[in-house]
């Protein structure tokens, strides 16, 4: 007779993967699943994929790690699930819930014209005091706007708006709703009164009807179907608490709800996500303001979009896709290399930046490039030219007199050691790391054990699941030549932005 264990079910509706997590009631990683997706890319700009394909692999990715499950010592009896997702992906419904057109991502580049009406149509002034938001090619409306324009017959058909994981969940449950942190991040929210803007959807006349309703990150959204229970061996009925938006849900993991912490997160993006319990909106509005999955807080965050890719990139490059070298051997031969790179600068704009220039002519730069500068220079510029590119948004913070004490590095990139030595000292703070790290999906296992009930607040679990170490300290010397670097850096991109615009209109 196995021992019975109850157990949390948190998924993840990545970019480049599904993840499924099963954490039993102490926070142990009992199974987890990865099951790679790909992208849509039909011209430069566009990244676009599609939603059935998440569904299918949200059940592969579970029915895995049941399995697993299975074979342990264990009997595991799942009592909550919870889910995140990619954020601001636009999933577009019509009157019987089936997709009208692949999802249009986070990183797609298409709309800029759109965020260009936006801002004329509503000013600064009034985006800050209605969405406390600009509008940047990633966002939602800005991708509803350009459906209206471009594709009328799909905009007729639009009934119903949802993000990744609401999508998912509704195949789950049946049930069409959204939580707070997803929400904020459409650019048709109003972060102060915390619901849709109905200003803008009037600016903008879009109809408000599209839009569901919302709840809390932790409140149950319904509950497992049967026919979608049988399909992945789980029993019916298993509350599906709501969960929220990857970023804000990385950072429950990684108990980034405190002022003076920072998440930075190297993925396929990069990001650094600063909370905050007290709205102040940065003057140009060139951070992202929303708001945070654990209640009354809000965060600012910026965003590089090829932050981990940008390194992908590079060894396709150097060692062709299907070349078994590793990203640590890579890794390895940069640790020779000096802080600075010998002069070696790159811009990681690979496609487009977002912020702060907002930029999706942005293009990658490698500058300073001389004949003894060697494979394993290049590899060392790019990380310091993604923590260059990070440390844009942390200068936008401090600017508002915010002062930070601690980086939490998750996503592939906090799997390196250089990387986060580098963090240390681009960003001049100590570094550390989240044991068991299953990212935003355990992330969405905490939300499932709040919102179940089987714990009293996202405290409270952190406190018992998660354990923080310190990995990196700044080296003073190292963070003034950093200091320099980043200021030659910084110059970088306005005295080539307009080489930029002219390449984009020869390449177009
Ligand atoms: C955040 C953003 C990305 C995606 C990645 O604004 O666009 O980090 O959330 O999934």
């Amino acid at each position: 007779m196995q021992n019975r264990r109850v157990a949390f079910l948190g998924i993840d509706i990545g970019t480049t993967a599904v993840k499924a997590v099963l954490v039993d009631i102490e926070g142990k990683i009992f199974a987890e699943c990865d099951i790679e997706q790909t992208v849509l890319r039909s011209n430069i700009v566009w990244v676009e994929q599609d939603p059935v394909m998440w569904w299918e692999n949200t059940l592969t990715a579970i029915s895995n790690v049941v399995k697993l499950a299975q074979n342990s010592k264990y009997q595991i009896e799942v009592i909550g699930i919870g889910l995140t997702g990619q954020m601001h992906s636009s999933v577009l419904l019509d009157e019987k819930f089936e997709i009208v057109r692949p999802a249009i991502l986070w990183s797609d580049g298409r709309t800029t014209l759109q965020c260009q009406e936006i801002s004329e149509k509503i000013g600064l002034q009034r985006l800050k005091r209605f969405l406390g938001n600009r509008p940047v090619e990633g966002l939602t409306a800005p991708k509803l706007l350009w459906l209206k324009q471009n594709e009328p017959r799909n905009f007729e058909r639009l009934k119903t708006l949802l993000l990744p994981k609401d999508y998912v969940r509704y195949r789950m449950t049946g049930i069409v709703v959204t939580d707070h942190s997803d929400a904020s991040a459409t650019l048709l929210y109003d972060i102060y009164r915390k619901s849709w803007s109905a200003d803008v959807l009037d600016i903008l006349e879009l109809p408000h009807s599209i839009l569901p309703d919302i709840i809390e990150s932790v409140e149950s959204a319904g509950t497992l179907q049967e026919n979608v229970a049988d399909m992945c061996g789980l029993q019916k009925g298993i509350p599906v608490i709501c969960g929220g938006a990857d970023n804000p849900v990385g950072a429950v993991a990684s108990g980034v709800f405190q002022q003076g912490l920072i998440q930075s997160s190297i993925g396929t993006s990069g990001t650094l996500l600063m909370p905050t319990d007290t709205l102040n909106v940065d003057k140009e509005l060139n951070l992202h303001n929303f708001v945070h999955c654990k209640e009354d807080w809000w965060y600012q965050m910026g965003v590089i979009l090829s932050a981990g890719d940008s390194l992908k990139w590079l060894r396709n490059i150097l060692y062709g896709e299907k070349s078994e070298t590793s990203y640590d051997s890579m890794i390895k031969e940069a640790e020779s290399i000096l802080p600075g790179s010998d002069g070696l600068i790159f811009l990681p704009h690979l496609v487009g930046e977002r912020t702060p220039h907002n930029d999706s002519n942005a293009r990658g730069v490698f500058i300073g490039l001389h004949a003894q500068h060697t494979r394993a220079h290049l590899v060392r510029a790019v990380m310091e030219g993604v923590c260059f590119a990070l440390r844009d948004s942390l200068e936008i913070a401090k600017e508002q007199n915010h002062s930070f004490t601690e980086i939490r590095a998750v996503g592939s990139g906090s799997l390196s050691k250089l990387w986060r030595q580098i963090q240390a000292d681009v960003f001049n703070l100590p570094v550390t790391v989240v044991n068991q790290f299953a990212g935003p999906a355990y992330g969405a296992a905490i939300l499932a054990a709040v919102g179940q009930k089987s714990f009293s607040s996202i405290n409270e679990v952190v406190e018992l699941w998660t354990n923080f170490e310190t990995s990196s300290e700044p080296n003073s010397d190292v963070v003034s030549n950093y200091d320099k670097y980043y200021s030659v850096y910084r110059n970088i991109y306005p005295s080539v932005k307009a080489s930029f615009q002219e390449i984009n209109s020869l390449t177009n």
